[in-house]
């Protein structure tokens, strides 16, 4: 196996968790360089089911490496937790595990001011999943954010939690009405997390050099999805954070010369949960059986997701952000039984249509999908293991998404089990 960089394409939940464990077998170590505990990344072993929210989803495999980089953001309760629900389930989190020193911290009054935010904005919210994230990359932009690396120097902790706390007080009591938090209790709670975590922290950039150069095989787990990237996604309904490809460099500090190949990791169909423009969405029976048969809800929050078409418009446009060298479809198992499929592969905007993705999001809110159908499958693929067991539509229909974005397929999955998966063009 190569280096490999995994993306999402849409808006998050593509399956991402599920392909990074299928390919964390070939792989020695796996590494997470963006987002926080936003994300949710389900993984099924042996019919037990596993959320990975911060940790690399490889931690499940035995003996590889798991690194979390500085460009993603911890919130130190959340982290812990879920070592110590890994850990009960049997599964090894020791030095297995590496946190960059440079990772920025999610502070209680992050959580505060994402929720606060989120409901003075009334229709226009974002839909965030209340973590904190936003605020906290906030801080870490205004250069006023704490490092991993603070909590093992207790002055400077708190010297910057004092300075951080004098500005967020004022705005969670003048602003929002809302009560204001105590320095010395969160002190005492950060320092109680900095017992349990220190000896996780690492200087990241070192160890991914060290892999590097020893030639270990790397897998970059991204999370969320390209259009929920701060910049290329539907700004300002994206996440705070690079969750395209750039993201995994910055991220980890690594370059662009690490990495061999770029896999798209692209849901048969779209999904998306909170605010924000969808133009494939179904607000109809149809939206209601992708929902229900692909169990569409939010892996973090519960939130039910919302549903609609494959979009090739989007996947254009993550092709072009990204580079892609792969894509990977996920849940084609979720349209069998459908005897016709949409595809949308343009948008009418006014009196044009567009198959470039627009970036303004005032125009994306006005343009409706252009169908084009297809033929479904006769029998189901549920399950289905090599390639040439599919039924011919369902070929058609990864020979057409292949020749549209432009872009081979590689990996197909058919099921949410690990076993439930094709590779296609690529050795594990
Ligand atoms: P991630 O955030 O990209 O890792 O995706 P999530 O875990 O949030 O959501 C994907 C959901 O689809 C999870 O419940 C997976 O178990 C499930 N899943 C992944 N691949 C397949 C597949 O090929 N078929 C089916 N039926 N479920 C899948
Ligand atoms: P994974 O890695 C799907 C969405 C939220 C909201 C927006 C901003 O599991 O694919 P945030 O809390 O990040 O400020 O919320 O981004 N969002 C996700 N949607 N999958 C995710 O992660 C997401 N992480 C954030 O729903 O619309
Ligand atoms: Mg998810």
């Amino acid at each position: 196996m190569s280096n490999i960089v995994v993306v999402g394409t849409q808006w998050g939940d593509e399956g991402k968790g599920k392909i990074i464990d299928c390919l964390t077998e070939g792989a020695e170590v796996v590494a997470r360089s963006q987002g926080g505990h936003n994300a949710g990344h389900t993984v099924y072993v042996n019919g037990k089911k596993f959320i990975l929210h911060l940790i690399p989803s490889g931690i499940l495999h035995q003996d590889k490496l798991c690194i979390i980089g500085n460009g993603v953001v911890i919130n130190p309760k959340a982290l812990i937790e879920e070592i110590d629900d890994l850990t009960s389930n049997n599964i090894k989190v020791g030095d297995n595990l590496k946190i960059s020193k440079n990772a920025h911290v999610i502070m209680p009054y992050h959580e505060a001011l994402d929720g606060k935010k989120e409901l003075t904005m009334g229709s226009k919210k974002i839909g965030t999943t209340g973590r904190g994230i936003g605020p906290t990359y906030m801080d870490k932009a205004s250069r006023n954010g704490i490092r991993m690396s603070d909590l093992l120097w207790p002055d400077l902790f708190k010297e910057k939690l004092n300075a951080n706390l004098y500005e967020v007080n004022i705005t969670l009591e003048r602003l929002y009405n809302a009560p204001p938090f105590d320095v010395d209790a969160i002190f005492e709670q950060y320092m109680k997390y900095k017992d349990r975590i220190e000896s996780y922290l690492a200087d990241v950039t070192v160890l991914m050099d060290d892999c590097i150069k020893s030639r270990k095989k790397i897998l970059y787990e991204g999370a969320q999805g390209t259009l929920l990237d701060i910049d290329h996604g539907t700004y300002p309904y994206v996440t705070s954070s690079n969750a395209s490809v750039g993201g995994a460099m910055s991220g980890l500090g690594v370059g662009p010369k690490c990495v061999d190949e770029i896999y798209g990791v692209t849901k048969a169909y779209t999904t998306r949960v909170g605010g924000g423009p969808f133009p494939t969405e179904l607000l109809d029976e149809t939206g209601q059986r992708l929902q229900q048969t692909g169990s569409e809800f939010g892996a973090t929050t519960g939130r039910a997701r919302r549903c609609g078409w494959l979009d090739l418009v989007v996947l254009k446009h993550s092709r072009r952000v990204n580079s892609l060298t792969g894509l990977v479809i996920t849940k084609l198992d979720i349209l069998d039984g459908f005897k016709k499929i949409q595809v949308c592969t343009g948008y009418k905007y006014k009196n044009s249509v567009l198959t470039d993705f627009p970036s303004e999001i005032s125009i994306l809110e006005n343009c409706t999908p252009v169908y084009e159908e297809f033929d479904g499958w006769d029998k189901p693929v549920l399950g289905i293991k090599e390639f040439g067991n599919l039924p011919n539509k369902a070929h058609d229909y990864i020979k057409m998404i292949e020749d549209r974005v432009n872009v081979p397929v590689v990996i197909v999955s058919t099921g949410q089990s690990r076993e439930d998966i094709i590779f296609k063009g690529i050795n594990k």
